[in-house]
């Protein structure tokens, strides 16, 4: 059939297999031109098929060559409904893995549960012995957790509700949006969902299971942003969940140092993913960081981002590069002072009649639509595609 973007707010609800494909192969391409980076070589990845996840999958496949198994929760075609763009990168990476060598198995699946858990124990140690990186990359609206309760995220602030300029997507338009404030409830199920304790179950049940060898590294994702973001990110519901996540990460260190299993938290760059795009006043910065970054030369997409943390950050001559916090910083570039100073200027003056001027929407638009596989070079939309 022929595909075409179906764009629904922060949404869209088609994917291009031919796209999706040709985007991981862009992102191998860049990694292998990048050469060899001498890192891990059984690495688990949870949360694979898009975004930060399925950047750091390729990172370690085509950089370090490693052996991969990759945990996503995808939507396989159905009628006329195509499939969700993770479900086509997987099949992409599967591929060009297979086409280089390389060992690669994808399971879909929920990775809170412990069924998926048991199975994937089961092809570690049927297939590889042992894992020496698992890289935790989940971005979940809910989970259900072993007593059967379900936990739903949400994006609130913490304290006091919170305005701030918005861009609206359908009408670009920038006007005041106010952020509610969650309630107790709420801030529990965020951390329940986003927060570390499934990553924790992980690494249990990985060691329990004698799957995860000794001195492996394990690294979870985490933002901060500018103060501007404070209260709707660092310091809202999400901030909670991550703040946990960084205790998680000292935890799972702690517990298990007789093995010399090390955690680690990285705070990447803000970027359009999925999990972004749905965040009230985060596509307004995004699309003016880009903009400000582009023109700086220092503009970063998930690949190179995650091309840069385990080349530069993680696997160097002297260990893993944390700073004063403890936690691993790919966000130097957005955060640094120059940077910040331009989007705060730009920000204050930002409205409905200068948006399209003063901020990158076309970028921001550009990788939305690629995420999704469509306006990608290359690839012919006219023609039918097997979804
Ligand atoms: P994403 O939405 O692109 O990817 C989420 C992944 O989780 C997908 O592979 C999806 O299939 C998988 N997933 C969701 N629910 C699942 C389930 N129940 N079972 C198995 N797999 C499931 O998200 P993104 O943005 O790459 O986020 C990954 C991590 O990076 C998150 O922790 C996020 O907070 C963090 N991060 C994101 C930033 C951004 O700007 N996008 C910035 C800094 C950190």
């Amino acid at each position: 059939m022929i595909v075409e973007p179906k764009v629904k707010g922060f949404i869209c609800t088609t994917a291009h297999p031919t796209g999706c494909e040709k985007n991981v192969e862009r992102q191998i391409e860049y990694v292998r031109n990048k050469g060899r980076i001498k890192g891990a070589k059984k690495v688990l990845v949870i949360g694979a098929s898009t975004g930060y996840g399925l950047a750091s999958r390729i990172t370690c496949a085509f950089g370090m060559n490693a052996s991969t198994i990759g945990i996503s929760f995808e939507k396989e075609a159905s009628g006329k409904r195509t499939a969700t763009p993770g479900y086509y990168n997987n099949k992409a990476f599967d591929k060009a893995a297979a086409d280089a060598g390389l060992y690669t198995k994808t399971i879909n699946g929920d990775a809170f549960s412990k069924s998926l858990k048991d199975e994937v124990i089961d092809i570690i140690k049927n297939d590889l012995g042992k894992v020496d990186m698992v890289i935790y990359s989940l971005a979940a609206p809910r989970r259900t957790t072993a007593d059967g309760t379900t936990y739903t995220s949400t994006l609130k602030t913490v304290g006091e509700a919170f305005t701030q300029k918005n861009w609206n997507l359908r009408d670009n338009t920038v006007s005041d949006a106010t952020i509610p404030v969650a309630s107790e409830d709420e801030i529990l199920s965020t951390v329940k969902v986003m927060g570390g304790e499934d990553w924790k179950e992980w690494i249990a049940a990985l060691v329990n299971a004698d799957v995860i060898e000794k001195d492996a590294v394990t690294l979870a994702y985490s933002y901060i942003g500018p103060k501007l973001t404070y209260p709707i990110y660092h310091e809202g519901t999400i901030g909670q969940a991550k703040a946990h996540v960084s205790k998680t990460a000292e935890e799972i260190t702690g517990e298990y140092s007789d093995k010399g299993i090390k955690a680690f938290v990285s705070v990447n760059k803000a970027l359009v993913t999925q999990a972004s795009a749905a965040i009230p006043v985060v596509p307004l910065y995004l699309s003016v960081l880009y903009k400000v970054m582009k023109e700086k030369d220092l503009h970063e997409g998930c690949i190179e981002q995650m091309d840069r943390l385990y080349r530069e950050k993680v696997y160097t001559d002297a260990g893993v590069l944390i700073e004063k916090d403890g936690m691993i910083h790919v966000d130097d570039l957005e955060m640094r002072e120059d940077v910040q100073e331009e989007v705060m200027s730009i920000w204050d003056k930002i409205d409905s009649d200068n948006l399209l001027t003063l901020a990158d929407t076309e970028g921001y638009w550009m990788d939305f639509y690629n995420m999704f596989g469509f306006k990608i070079e290359g690839v012919n939309y006219a023609e039918d595609v097997e979804v």
